[in-house]
């Protein structure tokens, strides 16, 4: 006889990330609940964000909007949207004071939120020169807490990444999945469900597997490399113990290469080279954020000199690094073409 198909397996005990966010208050007794509301804002960032990236190609809100930025981008609509929506949700939340993000030169303070005490650095669409190719591509976020008695000032954010409070990225892809991390504290991904518009945890406590044969880096800049970098990329080209070479995997949006690496394992690299010798991603809104999320899952994060990423503290807003991160042991072998 048929067997009576088995009732879909229903968790009746999802973890919603505002279920995650009341949990993790709960643990610190000083709380004020202000990072929560901070973070409920930065996800409905991400939820309007995720939107608007669905419905570009429908409403001609794919292209080039006709601008560029401080870094030289040129900015996509979607770009100068995402970044217009997520400075209103930051100043509508109360929290923040300042703002630094990769489409404004200047830091944004927001005056108005006069006992606000946490300062936000975002890259709000990265990969954008994917989106019109329907690829990958996500918003990048790190919070740091303003010093004790500071009204918000620039030297707020221009801090070591050891010091931020949390960082992570959301990455809209097949779906939205947003990686988030706090101080001290594990890596957690959740998945957003458009059905009940909530961020459901997927991948509690993330960690990044020692080692694994694949490398991500854009081998067109081989060229201008210098020569250690060239030789330990090269390295992975040959036999390894097992007789195979590392396999390549480069998508061009960090946070899709980032969250494959996290997931999967191997190197991320983009390395200062002699054609970009303070290196192309920003340390702010970049560099920093996935640093913190690597090292909280187990990876390591280096720059070009081989420093430790998040012990490096940029001068102005939106420096630049080179920089390398993955597994653990793939670090220490890049580390050792640079002794
Ligand atoms: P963004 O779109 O925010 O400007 O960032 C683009 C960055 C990063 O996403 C990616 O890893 C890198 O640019 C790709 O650069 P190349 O195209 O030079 O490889
Ligand atoms: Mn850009
Ligand atoms: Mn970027
Ligand atoms: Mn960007």
């Amino acid at each position: 006889g048929d067997q009576a198909a088995m009732p879909e397996q229903i968790n009746v005990d999802i973890k919603t990330l505002t279920r995650f966010l009341t949990e993790e208050q709960v643990k610190h007794k000083e709380a004020t609940g202000d990072f929560t509301l901070l973070c409920h804002a930065l996800q409905f960032s991400f939820k309007q964000i995720a939107y608007y990236i669905r419905r570009a190609t429908l409403v001609n809100l794919t292209g080039l909007a006709g601008s560029s930025n401080t870094t030289g981008d040129d900015q996509k609509k979607l770009d100068v949207i995402s970044n217009d929506l997520f400075i209103a949700t930051m100043r509508s939340s109360g929290k923040v004071s300042l703002l630094v993000s990769e489409e404004e030169e200047e830091v944004i303070y927001f005056k108005d939120a006069k006992d606000a005490r946490y300062a936000v650095a975002c890259d709000p669409i990265d990969g954008s020169s994917n989106l019109d190719a329907g690829v990958s591509v996500g918003t990048i976020f790190g919070v740091h807490k303003l010093a004790e008695g500071s009204t918000g000032t620039k030297e707020d954010i221009l801090k070591p990444g050891t010091e931020l409070l949390a960082a992570g990225f959301t990455m809209y892809g097949a779906s939205a999945q947003l990686v988030i991390t706090m101080k001290g504290g594990s890596v957690n991904g959740f998945t957003l469900d458009n059905g009940l518009g909530e961020f459901i945890l997927t991948h509690p406590d993330m960690k990044l597997p020692k080692s694994r044969a694949i490398y991500s880096v854009n081998e067109g800049n081989s060229l201008y490399w210098e020569d250690n970098v060239k030789a330990y990329f090269n390295s992975l080209k040959e036999a390894q113990a097992n007789g195979k070479p590392y396999s390549a995997r480069y998508i061009g949006s960090m946070v899709a290469d980032a969250y494959r690496t996290l997931l999967y394992g191997g190197i991320f690299a983009y390395p200062a080279d002699k054609k970009s010798p303070k290196g192309k991603l920003r340390i702010l809104y970049e560099c920093a954020p996935m640093a913190m999320v690597f090292e909280n899952a187990g990876g390591q994060a280096v720059n070009s000199k081989m420093q430790r990423m998040l012990e490096i503290v940029p001068e102005h807003i939106h420096d630049r690094s080179g920089i390398f991160m993955g597994s653990y042991d793939e670090i220490e072998k890049v580390k050792s073409f640079h002794k």
